[in-house]
């Protein structure tokens, strides 16, 4: 039994109900990744959810700490503890017990289950918490319990809400790792943090005052691999097993030479973090968490190159790192693919980045007054050969040159600039004003369309084609209007907005959310007022229907086709066609495109009910709701489902019952980027149309080939070619004939050699017996 096993054991033993490590890429706007055991729970923690009955929790999370807020990137490879992504033990207390127990629990698991020597623990309180000094006494002798401020010891996960003091518990490595910054909790390596005790006791508000809580709770957090590298005897996390693992086999890859130790932990770290990122369903990308995915990797290849690879090598080392974490099966053949394709983009463009990057260096190792890297040219590495720019200054850490980020920034804002010319600037900001005015005066409008396509509604407010509040708008007058309860669906996820009319008023020519207000515009019929009471009626959704539930049937029958790694990475709905964008590495055959066909029209045909409803985001993730990474939804969400075939967290408007669809033809497959297919589709009145129109054109073809007159035509053009080629051969043959055969005789026969055009040979054989 591994450490997380008997953490997990331990406390469900003390009657906690076990959560298995929540998707690193996590349900939440407000931070990038999973990046502590908490974040699954934090609604609980701020009151937004109420508890599950059992208020005791324990979980085992990855975590990933990279990019954002909390961001150990550059550390990595250079101190012994830190990581991009590691594994983090809690227990949680959602308004059951409090310090006293968390105190206990804690030190009852690493005495006597881990059996760490007690005299190599001290631990830290809060200078004010005299309540978590006392009972630690009761465990641990008081001179071994150092008391420290807010900048150590308070813990909160945002500027508001949840928050209080912390309790760490530190072991010491010997005092071979003294340095002169190890105290506990300093950048040393002798004292290390093994588990932070949170005691969430206030909630802060938007004033900054804290509040006591009702019930307090707790939030633990113990860093798996500082553990496992005490309990290997280790002084080192990269010298545990799953680390050493992961190194000797880069050591065995053949292209490697000799290099730095620090690369090889860089690699070894960035590879399992890179897997377990696009195992989660991140992409590679040009900004967002798939920026934070390619900066790693690209660090990860960079120190290959160290080592002196000069082509993809880190794909692999994918199935070493699965063998390292087989309690969490990864997918490889996916992972190896998509790893691959990026190692292969970078390599192109390395070398020439790296000429460019010694030449500056050279520069300034010969420049002794001018000993900071030229901003410009790091900009020139990021914009041209992909070089992030922290990997820049990782290079030059190794140098201990500063890089001249105000030039860097200054050549990013020119950039910028120059593509804001070409952009036609909107006003944006005047707008947003007067939309937030909206929403202070009306707060958000109700969406009515999903079971009615007619509402008498009344004009909350009318807005003007510059989205200026007015009272009136007069006939002919093009203006935006926002109704108390809309049944026009407004463009999102994918769906494109409603059209439709208010009757002998005006005409809805599209329909959007800005700042989650639901608002239309129109074109006047007849002068319409704030206030009016109006007949809404939707024109467009039969078939926008139609498209987006087919999109969710492409969907399920991609999973069977080209299998589950498959994921949505963008998708359009209107009345007349679907686009749907997923991952996978290469195009389509035409045979996994007739099938992908066929299952979707066998889905059609089964006649299934649309069996839609509400739950929260954790019940339809325990169904197999699928949801888009990245998206934030609410606490309660909405679920599109038909029975057996899909099943997926969707806000858009569907049809009752897959046969509504018709019918499902692809139109087209084709490459979006790197690892990324789109497929574009027509179902409903539009199949209708592309099935006609390519019977007409397959029908006009025969047609054509079919007449007598065109037949008798190409016969006679056929005829005048070849009459026309041989007078032009008559013509040559005089001087070009004799010149044109190799005549040889064997054995008394001529053996005439020539190259001839083949359609002619009969006439050239006679010319030649001639
Ligand atoms: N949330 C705390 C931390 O991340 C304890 O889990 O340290």
């Amino acid at each position: 039994m591994d450490i997380a096993d008997k953490f997990i054991e331990f406390f469900t033993q003390k009657e906690h109900t076990f959560y298995p490590s929540a998707p690193i890429v996590p349900d939440d706007a407000t931070i990038l990744f999973t990046n502590a055991g908490m974040v699954q729970f934090k609604d609980i923690f701020t009151g937004n959810i109420k508890p599950p009955a059992n208020k005791k929790a324990v979980s085992r999370q990855i975590c990933i700490r990279a990019g954002g807020k909390h961001n150990d990137l550059e550390n990595v490879g250079y101190t012994a503890r830190h990581h991009t992504m590691f594994e983090m033990l809690g227990n949680f207390s959602f308004g059951d017990y409090f310090k006293e127990d968390a105190i206990s629990y804690a030190w009852e698991f690493i005495t006597t289950i881990l059996k760490l020597d007690k005299n190599k623990l001290w631990v830290t309180v809060h200078n004010k918490d005299d309540e978590a000094f006392n009972i630690w006494t009761k465990h641990i002798d008081q001179s071994r319990i150092k008391k420290f401020g807010d900048k150590d010891n308070f813990w909160q996960m945002g500027s508001t809400g949840a928050c209080g003091p912390c309790s760490e518990i530190f072991y010491d490595q010997g005092s071979e790792f003294d340095s002169s910054d190890d105290y506990l909790g300093g950048d040393g390596d002798r004292f290390l943090e093994i588990w932070n005790l949170v005691f969430m006791q206030y909630e802060r508000d938007k004033n900054g005052i804290l509040n006591q809580l009702p019930n307090p709770s707790i939030d633990t957090g113990m860093g798996l691999e500082r553990v496992e590298a005490i309990l290997e005897g280790v002084d080192n996390n990269f010298k545990i097993k799953k680390f050493t693992t992961i190194i000797e086999k880069i050591n065995s890859l053949e292209e490697k030479n000799s290099g730095p130790l620090s690369s090889y932990r860089v690699i070894a770290d960035h590879i399992r973090t890179v897997s377990f990122m696009l195992d989660d369903g991140v992409l590679f990308d040009k900004d967002g968490r798939g920026y934070v995915l390619r900066r790693i990797l690209r660090r990860a290849v960079r120190h290959g190159y160290l080592l002196g690879f000069k082509e993809p090598f880190l794909y692999k080392i994918v199935d070493t790192v699965a063998s390292t974490c087989l309690w969490h099966k990864l997918n490889t053949s996916y992972i190896k693919e998509q790893i691959m394709l990026e190692e292969q983009r970078f390599f192109k463009t390395i070398e020439r980045g790296m000429e460019i990057f010694n030449r500056e260096l050279d520069r300034i190792k010969e420049n002794s007054t001018n000993i900071v890297f030229d901003g410009k040219i790091a900009f020139k590495l990021y914009d041209t050969f992909g070089f992030p720019l922290d990997l820049t200054q990782d290079m030059l850490r190794e140098w201990k040159i500063t890089l001249d980020i105000d030039s860097f920034n200054v050549a990013m804002q020119e950039q910028k600039d120059r593509a804001k010319k070409s952009w036609r600037g909107s006003g944006d900001d005047k707008k947003d004003i007067n939309l937030k005015v909206l929403i202070d005066k009306y707060g958000i409008n109700r969406f009515v369309g999903y079971k009615q396509i007619q509402s008498s509604s009344k004009i909350l407010a009318l807005l003007d084609e510059n989205l200026k509040l007015v009272d009136t708008l007069n006939s002919d007058e093009i203006g935006w209007i926002m109704l108390d309860d809309t049944p026009f669906y407004a463009t999102s996820g994918g769906q494109n907005g409603d059209i439709g009319v208010l009757k002998n008023k005006a005409k809805i020519i599209e329909t959007k959310k800005i700042f989650n207000i639901n608002i239309s515009k129109i074109k006047v019929i007849s002068k319409i007022a704030t206030g009016d009471t109006v007949d809404a009626i939707v024109t467009s959704r039969d078939e926008v229907s139609k498209h987006h539930s087919a999109t969710h049937l492409l969907q399920s029958a991609l999973k069977i086709v080209l299998g589950d790694s498959v994921s949505q990475a963008g998708s359009y709905n209107d009345d007349k066609k679907l686009r749907f964008d997923f991952t996978y590495p290469k195009a389509l055959t035409e045979s996994q495109i007739t099938k992908i066909c066929d299952i979707v029209n066998g889905m059609i045909f089964q006649g299934i009910d649309n069996s839609t409803k509400e739950l929260t985001l954790k019940e339809a993730k325990q169904n197999g709701a699928i949801a888009m990474f990245g998206e934030k939804y609410g606490d309660m969400v909405r679920v599109v489902e038909f029975k057996n075939i899909s099943m997926e967290l969707c806000g858009g408007t569907h049809v009752e019952n897959t046969s509504n669809i018709g019918s499902f033809y692809i139109v087209k497959e084709s490459g979006v980027s790197s690892g990324v297919r789109r497929i574009e589709a027509v179902c409903g009145k539009s199949a209708i149309d592309f099935a006609n129109s390519f019977m007409i054109e397959n029908r006009l073809a025969k047609e054509l080939l079919k007449s007598k007159d065109l037949l008798q035509t190409i016969e006679k053009l056929k005829q005048e070619n070849r009459k026309f080629k041989k007078e032009l051969q008559k013509q040559d043959k005089s001087d070009n004939d004799m010149k044109n055969f190799d005549v040889k005789i064997i054995n008394k026969v001529h053996l005439i050699v020539s190259k001839i055009d083949k359609g002619d040979l009969k006439s050239i054989i006679d010319e030649a017996k001639n």
